[in-house]
């Protein structure tokens, strides 16, 4: 048993902090990692893959259920195209090599973003991952790729507006539950916990509705070297905080 698990009870009233349910991973730092070896920064990439399988397994042996992590963003359309090209790649042979082996282990993948854009082969790889896992359960891998946490909003606004134009829906009874249901984490928790790797302090648009009350842990690891040690330390830093939600603590009344 991992030192996380052996440090934590369910949360049943034996007094120590449960395991966060949803995790979610700002992956940064690959292109620094290949940098300091003088290797092109696509190297960096493919070992950030290697590191996102070692994440994915250990996570579920620690009892997380649900991890989402940030693979491409909206912006990073900005970098050179070889290296965007790079990045689609990769998320490819991630697809066509782990995909079967995912599907049998009862992860439930799910890619969320921006869908309209990508090139049809990539397009046709997400739609078929989501398709063959759609009925597991066990463990729930959240791909975030052509994602923006604005983009995700307004598209959420454009279809409820839609509606409502429609006359569908009542303006009035638009509520942050209703609204929660047109994003792409549509039925899943809100992260507990949002760990960004690289010594970066930022979003950088990343779940920007749904990290309202997340415990936010920024390691000084560049992705690359993330592993399953790196995971429990975070847990075990999100262990040590209280989660007050704007309330006040028992303690305290
Ligand atoms: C994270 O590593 C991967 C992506 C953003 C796609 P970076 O490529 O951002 O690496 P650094 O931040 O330049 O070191
Ligand atoms: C955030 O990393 C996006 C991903 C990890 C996919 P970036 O490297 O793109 O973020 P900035 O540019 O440093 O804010
Ligand atoms: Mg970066």
């Amino acid at each position: 048993m991992s030192s996380v698990a052996a440090s934590v009870s369910s949360g049943d009233g034996g007094g120590k902090p449960p395991v966060p349910t949803h995790v979610a991973i700002i992956m940064d730092g690959n292109g620094r990692w290949a940098k300091a070896r003088g290797l092109p920064r696509a190297a960096g990439h493919e070992r950030g893959v290697e590191a996102l399988r070692k994440v994915v397994e250990a996570a579920g042996e620690i009892g997380i259920k649900y991890l989402t992590v940030y693979s491409f963003s909206t912006e990073n359309w900005r970098r050179p195209a070889s290296e965007v090209s790079a990045l689609f790649g990769l998320l490819k042979t991630y697809m066509q090599k782990d995909l079967n082996r995912l599907r049998k282990e009862g992860v439930k993948i799910t890619i969320i973003g921006r869908r309209e854009g990508l090139p049809k082969d990539i397009a046709d790889l997400v739609a078929k991952a989501e398709r063959d896992t759609k009925d597991n359960d066990r463990f729930y891998l959240n791909i975030a790729f052509n994602y923006g946490g604005r983009e995700e909003i307004v598209r959420a606004v454009r279809k409820v507006a839609t509606e409502a134009a429609a006359g569908r829906v009542e303006p009035e009874s638009i509520t942050e539950d209703m609204f929660a249901d047109y994003l792409d984490t549509r039925g899943m928790p809100d992260p507990d916990l949002l760990i960004r790797t690289s010594a970066e302090y930022r979003l950088s648009n990343f779940l920007l509705w749904q990290i309202a009350y997340s415990e936010f842990v920024f390691l000084d690891v560049l992705w690359p070297d993330f592993d399953r040690g790196w995971l429990e330390k975070a847990v075990m830093v999100y262990q040590e905080r209280e989660r007050r939600f704007g309330a006040v603590t028992q303690g305290e009344l």
